[in-house]
């Protein structure tokens, strides 16, 4: 009787587990990899000395000699695994990453993935002080109809009040006029309908967001801008409660050497309407070319709501009264950097960008 080939396979394959939990990194099992499954390797030459068995010895054989191959193979691919594990968590505590072919050196975690925009950061603050005031934040829509950006706000078709604002329509043929909104007043209309809706007054929201006009961009003006709308729905409020939030916000932002006026102005949607004014930050009201030597820059608008609009969308002007104002982000943003030119925030100069990370 021959002995048969297989009779040391079990420590054979004990020795090439062994070989495979010894290799320590990926380039040293590719090398290994065909001494312990390859052409020349023990397996290999084991299965060719096969063929000089009797058939049925030989199919038995066989099997168990597969069967240790499926183990060796099933031994190398976990240790592939774990080494490539082990190789990546080592790239990255050295600095070196590979990405494919390309291999990237002296990286430094976290890596750079820019941050918010001044006008986002802005808005979130703006937001901030907002809500830590009692305010909740909403948005609305950027394209409105004709209805919601101007009749509702007491601006009827063909009003000259129109013309305070440029504005560009969207075509999209009839029932209705649509325009980009020309500012986030429409937003209050939203909302005041909403509440309308679901018996929710009072309303304390501001409504930041973006607005567009036909403007040609200068220092001081952009043709896609922010603004953030303020509005309060409830009873008995006063000028006086629309005066002290202007200023509580104004010196909760810019600071306590910062304060506000408020100017005679006017709106269609509020009455009375002011003009809402901050001490410049650039000369603090000394007087300087940014303010035309007037030691105030102009933010934005106000007033107590107009009884038409709340007729328009159904709120009680007998039972409630109001107030809404409105500035722009991206002038507040231009006034707390001391930013010369506005175009600056949309001319992506990283150089620029980077101040404010
Ligand atoms: N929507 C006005 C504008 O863009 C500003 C404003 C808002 C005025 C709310 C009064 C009340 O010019």
């Amino acid at each position: 009787m021959t002995t048969s080939p297989l009779k040391d396979l079990d420590q054979q394959v004990e020795s090439l587990l062994a070989t495979i939990g010894a290799l320590t990194d990926a380039e040293a099992l590719r090398e290994a990899e065909p001494s312990i499954t390859g052409k020349r390797s023990i397996l290999s030459t084991l299965q060719k000395s096969l063929g000089s068995l009797e058939p049925e010895a030989r199919r038995d054989a066989g099997a168990e000699l597969q069967e240790a191959r499926r183990i060796v193979e099933a031994a190398l691919d976990s240790r592939r695994a774990e080494l490539a594990l082990v190789a990546r968590s080592q790239a990255l505590a050295s600095d070196r990453i590979e990405l494919g072919d390309v291999v990237v050196e002296n990286v430094r975690w976290p890596v750079n993935a820019g941050h918010p925009s001044l006008v986002a950061s802005t808005q979130r603050r703006l937001e901030d002080v907002f809500v830590a005031m009692g305010f909740r934040v909403s948005e609305g829509p950027e394209v409105e109809s004709d209805w919601y950006n101007f009749e509702a706000l007491n601006i009827p078709p063909a009003h000259p009040a129109r013309g305070l604002w440029d504005t560009f329509y969207v075509e999209l043929g009839d029932p209705e006029t649509v325009v980009l909104r020309t500012h986030t007043s429409p937003t209050q209309v939203h909302l005041m309908e909403s509440a309308v809706r679901s018996n929710a007054l009072p309303i304390h929201a501001v409504m930041p967001g973006r607005c567009f006009r036909r403007d040609a961009p200068d220092a001081r003006h952009l043709a896609t801008f922010h603004q953030i709308e303020g509005l309060v729905v409830d009873r008995g409020i006063t000028f006086a409660d629309l005066a002290g939030v202007i200023e509580t916000f104004t010196r909760a932002f810019f600071g306590a050497d910062i304060s506000s006026r408020l100017r005679p102005g006017f709106f269609p949607f509020t009455e009375p309407s002011a003009e809402f004014e901050i001490t410049c930050t650039i000369c603090h009201g000394e007087g300087c070319r940014t303010c035309s030597q007037t030691g105030w820059i102009e933010l934005g608008g106000c007033g107590m709501l107009d009884p038409a609009v709340l007729d328009a969308v159904g709120i009680d002007a007998e039972e409630w009264s109001g107030f809404a104002f409105g500035f722009g982000i991206d002038r507040c943003a231009q006034m707390r950097h001391q930013i010369a030119d506005m175009r600056a925030l949309i001319e992506n100069d990283v150089r620029f960008l980077r101040q404010f990370s």
